[in-house]
């Protein structure tokens, strides 16, 4: 009796394992042996620590900058939050063809999900790491329209910030020395009478550097919030971890056709040739001709002028590692022709949730997406003779296309963590959760 008990579970267990294993290899052989490397890849990581970034792992940096995050006081009409355009509801971004904040921008919003794995930041890569990314919608004028001075007086002056600041970076100048500093201002050399322009001037070069300083470390602190915006159970990475392990429930996370739509992917389609890796971007520049009304935009070739000439760059004074190792990137960094129209590749994970899409915000649903890379009908004329001419029109059939776009449905994570949400809302989603209990 005993005995066959013990047969009967080595036979469950026999029949468990072994069904496993031959549905791991009937999904398994679905795939070349290169696109089967390619899918492993994207498993995801913790991101790199970013070493000019000093207060990345820091919980009183991380809750200042989950405040600073969602405060709309930050901005010059005191309603517009990094949230506002970077909702995390729409997958962090907004919805819109291009974002709106104090006024109407010329860009669309990339959503922020596990952005610290990227090298470069914005569109055109004018930023080298998360925090000096942060301090320039804070200060531009169609996005927050605010201030570097604005927000010293803003942390010095809100209690709880004020304490959470002293916390990580050590005291903020007291009330005597603050009174010093105009309310607002910001550099602007290009309109030497600006407002803002003549009361930064009106500072001296050591009030500035405090600042600067200040401003840098309000952008460390938001940078740390951000490098928590992070996921990993999509649909699509227990399939992946299905692949590796042969757990027969996570091979079955993505559907027949998004399975094959993976397969095209990372094989005939060549979207891997871009999209590659745990992000499924190469987190570079390319060209990938996406149809405009007017001229050639400049795109990275601005991006790496404005970057190098940014004094809060990873090499500069605001950096807390300014060694060749912690800027190997940016060191290396050299314009050439190629540069020009080229836009950052951006991550596919939560892509379902962020539409429109492309830097213009030119297409409205992923099926356009496709049809784009399909025919390539409308596509913008080459940059120069010397463009990157690595898309060829896939001349993709309907069920092809569809495949696609279920592979990158497939990529959806689930929404984000209450503690990543505004203090606030955190507060009302668990009392509302307490409630239901
Ligand atoms: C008015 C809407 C708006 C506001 C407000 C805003 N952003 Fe953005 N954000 C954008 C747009 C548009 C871009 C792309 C701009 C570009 O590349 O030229 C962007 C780019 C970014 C990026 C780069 C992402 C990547 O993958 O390269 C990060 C990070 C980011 N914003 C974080 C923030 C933070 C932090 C704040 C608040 C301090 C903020 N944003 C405020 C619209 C906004
Ligand atoms: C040559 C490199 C390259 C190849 C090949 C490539 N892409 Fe892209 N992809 C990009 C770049 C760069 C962008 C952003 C372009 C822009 O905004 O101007 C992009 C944007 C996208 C977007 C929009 C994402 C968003 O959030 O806006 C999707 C979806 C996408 N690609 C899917 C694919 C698919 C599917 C394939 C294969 C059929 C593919 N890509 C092939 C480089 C590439």
């Amino acid at each position: 009796m005993k005995r066959s008990r013990v047969l009967l579970a080595l036979a469950v267990l026999c029949t468990a394992s072994c069904f496993g294993n031959s549905a791991a290899e009937e999904v398994r052989a679905q795939f070349t042996e290169r696109e089967l490397a390619r899918i492993l890849r994207t498993a995801l990581v913790a991101p790199m620590p970013d070493p000019t970034n000093a207060f990345e792992g820091n919980a009183d940096a991380i809750d200042l900058g989950r405040r600073l995050f969602y405060d709309q006081r930050l901005s010059g009409n005191g309603e517009v939050s990094c949230a506002s355009c970077h909702d995390p509801a729409q997958g962090w971004t907004d919805g819109r063809q291009k974002a709106v904040g104090v006024n109407e921008t010329g860009a669309h919003t990339p959503a922020l999900t596990n952005v610290a794995h990227n090298r470069w930041f914005f569109w055109d890569g004018r930023a080298d790491s998360l925090w000096s990314q942060a301090l320039q919608p804070i200060e531009h004028p169609d996005e927050q329209g605010g201030s570097r001075l604005q927000t010293l007086h803003l942390l010095a002056e809100d209690p709880d910030l004020a304490e959470l600041y002293g916390r990580v970076f050590g005291e903020l100048p007291q009330e005597e020395v603050r009174e010093a500093y105009p309310r607002n201002g910001r550099p602007v050399p290009e309109e030497p009478e600006h407002a803002h322009q003549l009361a930064w001037a009106s500072l001296s070069e050591q009030q500035q550097q405090e600042v600067n300083l200040i401003f840098s470390n309000a952008g460390k602190a938001i940078a740390a919030f951000e490098r928590c915006i992070t996921t990993n159970s999509t649909a699509f990475d227990r399939f992946v971890d299905g692949l590796r392990t042969g757990d027969a429930d996570d091979l079955a996370a993505i559907s027949a056709e998004a399975r094959s739509g993976a397969a095209l992917f990372f094989g005939e389609a060549r979207c891997h040739l871009c999209h590659s890796g745990q992000m499924l971007s190469d987190l570079e520049f390319h060209d990938v001709r996406v149809p405009r009304s007017g001229d050639v935009e400049p795109g990275r070739w601005d991006g790496i002028a404005a970057l190098v000439a940014d004094p809060f760059n990873g090499a500069g004074v605001y950096s807390d590692d300014k060694s060749q190792s912690a800027n190997v990137e940016l060191r290396h960094l050299r314009r050439t022709r190629h540069n020009a129209g080229e836009f950052k590749t951006p991550s596919l994970r939560d892509v379902s949730r962020t539409a429109p899409y492309m830097h213009s915000g030119a297409f409205s649903t992923l099926e356009e997406v496709v049809e784009h890379y399909s025919t390539l009908e409308g596509a913008a004329p080459f940059t120069h003779e010397d463009s990157e001419r690595v898309l060829i029109p896939l001349n993709l059939d309907q069920a092809e296309k569809r495949q696609l776009v279920a592979f990158l449905r497939s990529l959806t994570a689930p929404l984000p963590a209450p503690s990543l949400l505004a203090p606030a809302a955190a507060l009302k989603q668990s009392v509302v959760a307490n409630h239901n209990l």
